[in-house]
């Protein structure tokens, strides 16, 4: 079967209150989108990748132009991207309708996850590809966990051993997801990542044990770790 890759890049940042999509902001030298884009092809050179966008994105043709001197084989699909992330990955989808087959995978990952590893992205494929549904990385919780009541006032102490930071990559079979995630979105769910989807379904999505340093681009002081994160790894 094979791998179709989806980077949704379609949100506004909100959270991020720069003047720019976080997705554009200055990483490496370069921009966050970028550096991402770049680690999933040298991952799976032969996938391309498809990119839900905001319609008013005017940072997009710069930064796919500086990809494609880069890598020169790389695919970039542009699609127009949803008012949430499950209708931008659902967008996606739709733009594979009679080129992907229903046990192909779909592999989608946030464009905000810069850090993502050459190790975690093979352990997941190795892992998952004769999996009948897929899975995801995800990294165990060290903390201990409090649940609360509205005034933030301690209700009891959650067991951690069975809890674990839902991280992407996922990959799922292509007609599984899409389904799936019409599903969700017609019955109203709210669905932040795609195994919600499929666990809204009936399945089982397998966890695929990855690293905590994952993390994803949300806030600003989140740059900077990046930064460091990724000096690290090259080491
Ligand atoms: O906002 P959040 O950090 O959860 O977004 C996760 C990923 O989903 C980001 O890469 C963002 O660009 C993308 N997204 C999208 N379409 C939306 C909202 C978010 O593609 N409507």
């Amino acid at each position: 079967a094979a791998l179709w890759c989806v980077l949704p890049a379609a949100g506004i940042g909100q959270r991020m209150a720069a003047d720019r999509p976080k997705q554009y902001l200055p990483l490496q030298g370069r921009t966050l989108l970028e550096v991402t884009l770049q680690r999933l092809h040298q991952a799976f050179p032969a996938s391309p990748l498809y990119i839900p966008l905001h319609p008013q994105d005017h940072w997009w043709p710069a930064a796919a132009e500086r990809l494609q001197q880069h890598c020169p084989n790389l695919q970039l699909v542009p699609v127009p991207g949803g008012q949430e992330r499950a209708d931008s990955v659902l967008s996606a989808l739709q733009a594979l309708e009679g080129l992907a087959a229903a046990d192909d995978w779909v592999l989608v990952h946030d464009v905000a996850r810069p850090c993502v590893t050459p190790t975690d992205l093979h352990n997941l494929w190795s892992q998952l590809h004769h999996h009948p549904v897929g899975g995801l990385l995800a990294a165990p919780v060290a903390d201990t966990m409090k649940r609360s009541d509205a005034q933030n006032q301690v209700l009891g102490t959650v067991d951690r051993q069975q809890l674990w930071h839902a991280l992407t990559p996922q990959i799922f079979r292509y007609g599984l997801l899409k389904a799936a995630l019409q599903q969700a979105l017609q019955q109203g769910l709210t669905i932040t990542d795609e195994a919600s989807a499929l666990e809204a379904a009936g399945y089982q999505p397998l966890l695929v044990t990855g690293r905590r340093d994952n993390i994803k681009i949300t806030h600003p002081e989140d740059l900077p770790l990046a930064e460091l994160l990724l000096q690290s790894q090259q080491q």
